[in-house]
């Protein structure tokens, strides 16, 4: 599915040339594939994968990794953003690339000051989907969703440590606004799906919208029948049935 994707970054990373050339190269690979319909499709269905996949039942499923080389140490991850929401600043201790699979985002970059110990935004790059760029260690940075919309963002990440140990390949600083990113992470990454493959329109498309309802709570369902509506209108008008039995099931009075 994505395999030539993860073959092309394991030959980049695989040379022998300066990581900032090697990390241009990554960037240009992931750019060239963002503008790629099949490409974008099948990050949804690798997202979907992983929902099928997760059996933890003590864990909330909170975007997993869609692919991890042992060997390389690095990760593919799709991260989605809730609108009008930043994370806290942080500082990776290594590489990274990021891109924007759906909608925008915006990278706000930070210097340390010191006496008072404080951090002070440099600049901010706003991206839209299908821009790439990579982050060098040392830079501290964060990312935001100024739009009203679920944003998408896919990521290569180099893991210094255990891939089960996330939090110890960055530095994060504290922020006033305290968002848990965990909470409706599945919704989030469903509905962010719906919206891309909805955009797309292939005939893998409506396939993947079929995954997602199956997987969306009640309340929600009618958003993946919507976008049927698009692809199949008696399918949709047959799935939409379905959602009406199950509300009178779920919600009727006696
Ligand atoms: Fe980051």
């Amino acid at each position: 599915m994505l395999n030539l994707f993860y073959n092309s970054i394991t030959e980049v990373l695989m040379t022998d040339d300066d990581i900032l050339i090697k990390l241009k190269k990554l960037r240009d690979i992931v750019k060239l594939n963002l503008q790629d319909d099949n490409f974008r499709l099948n990050c949804v269905e690798s997202v979907i994968d992983t929902l099928d996949d997760w059996t933890n039942p003590e864990k909330d499923w909170n975007s997993p990794a869609i692919f991890y080389h042992e060997k390389l140490k690095y990760s593919v991850r799709i991260i989605f953003w809730p609108a009008f929401i930043d994370n806290n600043p942080h500082e990776h201790k290594t590489w990274s690339v990021t891109g924007v699979l759906h909608n925008q985002l915006d990278i706000n970059t930070y210097e340390m000051l010191e006496n008072p110990k404080r951090l002070k935004k440099l600049r901010t790059i706003s991206a839209k989907t299908g821009e790439v760029g990579y982050l060098a260690p040392g830079c501290i940075h964060n990312v935001c969703n100024t739009s009203h919309e679920l944003s998408a963002s896919l990521h290569i990440f180099n893991n210094i440590s255990s891939i089960d140990k996330p939090e110890e390949n960055a530095i994060w600083y504290p922020s006033p606004r305290k968002h848990n990113l965990i909470n409706g992470s599945a919704e989030r990454a469903l509905l962010s799906c719906l919206s891309i493959a909805s955009l797309i329109r292939n005939q893998k498309s409506l396939g993947l919208i079929e995954r997602i309802y199956s997987h969306l709570p009640l309340s929600l369902k009618l958003n993946a029948v919507s976008s049927m509506y698009l692809f199949d209108p008696s399918y949709a008008r047959h799935r939409f049935d379905q959602w009406e039995g199950l509300l009178y099931d779920n919600y009727s009075p006696f």
